[in-house]
This record gives C-alpha cells, structure tokens and sequence, in this order.
C-alpha cells in the first residue's frame, strides 16, 4: 500500500491511498475518527457490489454502513440528485460525525464530493476511485461540481479527507475506460513526469497500472498542493485542454479522446512557440495508445468561438499550456496564427 498525501500549508489535506484490495479493507478506506457511527456509500450502477462488499467491512468494525445508488455517468451530475442525496442522508440520520464514501468513477466522485462539501456544511468525505479517469485526475484534488446548463458549472473546492485507488479494480476496467483515462495519465508525464512518458512509450496500454497511477497522482498531488485553488500554477493540467474542451463541447467525443486531440495541437503549438523538439515522439505514443490524434469533423468556427469562451481566457488574448521539453510546462498567450496552426495539426480548418 502507497501513501501520497495533497497538503495545505504545514497541514495534510488528503491523503492518498493505493494498492490491490485496499476497497476491501475498512481500515485503508476511513480514517481513524472516533465517534463515527455512520457511513453513508454513494454507488455507481456498475459499482454497487464494491461498494456492498465495503460496507460490509464497515459494518464488521461496529458502525453502519448504508448504499444509495445514483444514476450512471453525467445523469448523477445534477442539483436534482444531490437533492436526493440530502434528503436520503436525512432520512438515515447522518450527523457532522458521520463520513460519506463516494463508490465510482468521475461522476461518482464529483457528485459525491459536492454532497460531502455541502451536506450540513461539509462532513468528512472519502472518494474511492473506480476508473482510471477517476483515478489520476477526477478524484484528486478537490475540485466537486454538478452541471447546470453546462458542465462542472456549480461546486465548491473541498478537499477529501481520503482517496481511495484499488489498484486491482483498476486492472479489470474495460479496455475503452482505460484508454480513456490513459489520456490524463500521460499528460501528467508530458507536463512534469518524463519517466512516466518512457514507461508508456515502453509498454503502451500494457504500462503496469500501479506504477502509471503511482506517477500520475504524484504528479497532481504535488501541483494541487501547491496551488489548490487555481490562482496560478494549477492550470499547467489543462495541458491539452484548451482546444480538448472546444472538440468536446462541439462534437461530443469523450473528454479523454478530446485531450488527446488537445494534446497534439498543444505539441504543434510548442513546436511554433518555444521549439519544443518531441512534438511527433508526443503525437506516436497518444496513437499508440489507442487515442485519436486527429478530430472528427467539425466546424472550424465552432471550434474558435468554443475557445474563446473557454474560461483560459484572459486580457491578452487566448491562453495556452505549452511545453518546452517533457517536463517543462509554460503557460502563455498565444496569437491567432499559432492558435490556426495547432487546430490544422489535428485536421482542423
Ligand atoms: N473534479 C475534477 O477535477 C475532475 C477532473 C476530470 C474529470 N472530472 C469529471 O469526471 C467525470 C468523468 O469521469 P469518468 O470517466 O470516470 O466517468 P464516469 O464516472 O461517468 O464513469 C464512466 C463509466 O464507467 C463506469 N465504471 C466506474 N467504475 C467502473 C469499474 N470499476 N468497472 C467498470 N465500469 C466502471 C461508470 O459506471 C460509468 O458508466 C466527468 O463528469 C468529469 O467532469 C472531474
């Protein structure tokens, strides 16, 4: 079991904890906390039996333990079903002393992140990550939202007290959920882990999961801790997802092949920029994990004004993540031509 801990200031805000079979483990899943008596389990559909077989290990150290289903995917992401959380959480009599586990991927965690941040003001919450995507980026680093008329547009920055990574759950995940997440995976290596970059370059979607998991969370936990709330260095994460949101928001891929497909143009972009020399090793390794590199079709002027509206805007213009070398992000203004540039790399105009 790995332990990586997200701090604020002198203090420890999260910690992180990965290993094989620690979901079935009440100990590894909650912190010590005397006077707990409740904990209540948020589920995905396909992650009802984990959180079944974790409740019972709760309930075998003397405290109860209760599931509430949501919906599946982005249906969990609204205010509606939070309400329905609240009033399920009345209804069980949960009380400041009491924890909340969310169960699932990055819906899951997102959904129950906001309900923990909220509920009574905020009580203990506890994400246990179930997809890659989850794993390496949704669940670290307390950003919880729901969508409302557009996505992640209502939250709060809460920090969990715990994240929860059972690497052998990670292992069983459908092959489209791990390419999907393996796009986020990477990136934490092309922004700041070059060794990660060699490991998938290495072995592809057969990089082994715990050490790819081990590097990419170490990755967030260190920029999360250092800029929790996005003032500045934070944003060296969105790498790729500048243009990643604009192909997601316009065509509807999902958000991992969009990132992939910002990535690219973001490598085009730092080639231009500030001659960043592995821009085709970068584009090779996202194809040779099953990514797209290339966008489907989609308006070029859609794609734009997706952009501009993208909240990375700023007075000077249409900001970017770029690289200069793996491992050494920039972020920086670009001018329209190189924006131009980069959206053709990936068949754009
Ligand atoms: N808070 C953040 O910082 C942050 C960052 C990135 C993404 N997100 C959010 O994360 C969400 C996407 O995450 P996701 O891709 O994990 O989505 P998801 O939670 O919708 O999961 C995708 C699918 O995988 C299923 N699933 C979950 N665990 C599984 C398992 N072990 N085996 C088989 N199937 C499983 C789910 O039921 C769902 O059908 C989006 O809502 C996005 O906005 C949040």
């Amino acid at each position: 079991v790995e332990r990586v801990l997200i701090t604020s200031g002198d203090d420890v805000a999260t910690e992180i904890v990965m290993g094989a079979g620690v979901i079935r483990s009440a100990g590894s899943v909650l912190p010590d906390r005397p006077g707990r008596r409740r904990v209540a389990v948020f589920a995905q559909p396909t992650t009802e039996n984990l959180a079944r077989g974790l409740a019972e290990s709760i309930v075998a150290t003397g405290c109860s333990a209760q599931i509430h289903v949501l919906p599946d995917r982005e249906a969990a992401k609204t205010l509606q079903v939070a309400e329905h959380c609240y009033l399920w959480l009345n209804s069980i009599g949960m009380t400041r002393a009491d924890t909340i586990v969310a169960v699932g991927g990055g819906a899951a965690t997102d959904l129950g992140g906001f309900v923990g941040a909220t509920y009574l003001r905020g009580l203990e919450t506890v994400l246990v990550a179930t997809t890659l995507l989850g794993a390496v980026d949704a669940a670290i680093g307390g950003k919880t939202a729901v969508n409302v008329g557009g996505k992640n547009l209502a939250g709060v920055f809460n920090h969990p007290a715990r994240v929860v990574i059972d690497t052998a759950v990670l292992e069983e995940l459908p092959a489209a959920l791990l390419i999907e997440g393996s796009a986020e995976a990477v990136k934490a290596g092309f922004i700041a882990d070059p060794e990660l970059v060699a490991l998938y370059t290495a072995h592809g979607q057969a990089a082994p999961i715990a050490e790819v998991v081990a590097r990419a969370v170490r990755v967030k936990a260190a920029v999360v801790s250092e800029d929790f709330t996005e003032q500045g260095s934070r944003a060296i994460l969105n790498y790729g997802h500048t243009v990643g949101h604009a192909v997601e928001h316009v065509s509807g891929i999902p958000h991992g092949h969009a990132v992939a497909i910002g990535m690219v143009a973001a490598g085009a972009a730092s080639s231009l920029v500030t001659g960043f020399g592995d821009e085709a090793p970068q584009r090779e390794l996202i194809a040779a994990l099953g990514l797209p590199i290339v966008a489907p079709p989609v308006d070029p002027a859609a794609i734009e004004s997706a952009m501009m509206l993208d909240k990375k805007r700023d007075a000077d213009g249409l900001r970017m993540v770029l690289l200069e070398a793996f491992g050494k992000p920039i972020v920086t203004a670009v001018d329209p031509t190189t924006v131009r540039a980069a959206l053709r790399a990936v068949g754009i105009g």
